[in-house]
């Protein structure tokens, strides 16, 4: 299956033959993806044929999910906008001044002032020629994907590469997303998860949770995903913001705003942490048959506390750990023996089936 999408942390792309392996099984027709971040997993679900609701809080994740979600014309269509996009002439406009650099400099800008001039032209003819709705997602989605291929990153923006990476010296070209059938009465959502459980219903429902950090010493190495994805933020709304600090990142993507429960480090006033009280919290609230949660071995909560909890909130059917490294996988049932020693990061799947 092919789905496409920006570097992001987090993304499932690795693991996605997994999540289908344990999606295909389960008769499921309606599919939650609650936290969808690049829409990987949620192009994997549409793909499979499931009716698909997507929800992310992050703007960029909303544009992603309504162009491969909810496009609902040819792609002949789409070819066109992205043809005239490609031939407009590129002027020097906010975000040349902000995030383009000249070649001959040191870098420590995301991309060369050629394709930031691309982009504001870019931009501003989306706007101009009044693009909404579906098209203007797709046209969004097509230019953030164009940029991505030619960053100067590490794969987020909180930090630029001194010198230039050689992909940034390639001209970027729009390209018509990978856009397939899907079925009828896709959602797309941007809400805090717990405003959406009030109101959905599907029978699997597929949680990717920010995962935190388990080092108690670095909690800001936690992945703020504001900070990290600034700009995409920026491309979606073109609403010029305040910019500060070396990355010239948004005014609301400071460090101290938009923290999540789900990253939180601290324990509450009885002792037990606020991020395993979130997950318990998640698992209760879906009104779904089935629960697919996916976990690092990174993450705030351990393995073991989780799979306590898991067993304690209904039948745990299947656990999946697959070691990124070896790919070695492993399936257990109802026995918390683990093939990770803690040497390297794994990522795990709990499969749950609700208690009625
Ligand atoms: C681990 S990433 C998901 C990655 C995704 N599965 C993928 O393959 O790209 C976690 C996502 O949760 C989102 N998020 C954080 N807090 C949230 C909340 N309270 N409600 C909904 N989404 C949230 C973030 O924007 C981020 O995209």
């Amino acid at each position: 299956m092919e789905t496409e999408g920006i570097k992001y942390a987090g993304s499932k792309l690795k693991i996605l033959p997994y999540i289908q392996a344990v999606a295909g099984d389960l008769g499921a027709k309606t599919v939650l993806d609650g936290f969808s971040g690049s829409t990987r997993v949620s192009q994997m679900f549409s793909q499979m044929g499931f009716r698909v609701l997507s929800n992310d809080i992050s703007v960029w994740s909303e544009t992603f999910a309504t162009a491969y979600l909810l496009h609902d014309r040819p792609i002949s269509h789409y070819r066109e906008i992205i043809e005239h996009l490609n031939g407009v002439r590129r002027e020097y406009g906010w975000f040349s001044e902000h995030y383009g650099g000249s070649p001959d400099s040191c870098g420590k800008r995301p991309f060369q002032l050629k394709n930031t001039m691309k982009l504001d032209a870019v931009r501003e003819e989306i706007d101009r020629i009044g693009l909404s709705g579906t098209d203007k997602a797709v046209a969004l989605t097509s230019l953030i994907l164009a940029l991505d291929s030619v960053d100067n990153t590490l794969g987020h923006y909180s930090a630029y590469l001194t010198g230039w990476s050689p992909r940034s010296y390639h001209d970027m070209e729009l390209k018509v997303p990978h856009l397939c059938p899907h079925k009828e009465g896709n959602r797309v959502f941007r809400k805090d998860i717990f405003d959406l459980l009030k109101e959905t219903e599907c029978d699997l429902a597929y949680f990717d949770p920010p995962y935190g950090s388990n080092n108690d010493k670095m909690p800001s190495s936690r992945i703020r995903y504001n900070a990290y994805y600034h700009i995409w933020t920026s491309i979606i709304l073109n609403d010029r913001p305040q910019v500060f600090g070396k990355a010239n990142r948004r005014e609301d993507s400071r460090d101290w705003k938009n923290t999540s429960v789900f990253e939180d480090y601290r324990k509450d006033k009885e002792g037990s942490f606020i991020a395993m009280d979130a997950l318990r919290r998640l698992v209760r609230e879906a009104n779904a048959r089935y629960i697919l949660l996916s976990y690092s071995s990174g993450g705030r909560v351990s393995r073991d506390e989780l799979y306590g909890m898991l067993c304690s909130e209904g039948k745990l059917l299947k656990v999946i750990e697959t070691d990124l490294r070896t790919n070695v996988m492993g399936q257990m049932r109802l026995t918390n023996k683990w093939a990770n020693t803690g040497r390297h990061t794994s990522e795990y799947l709990f499969l749950l089936e609700k208690q009625p």
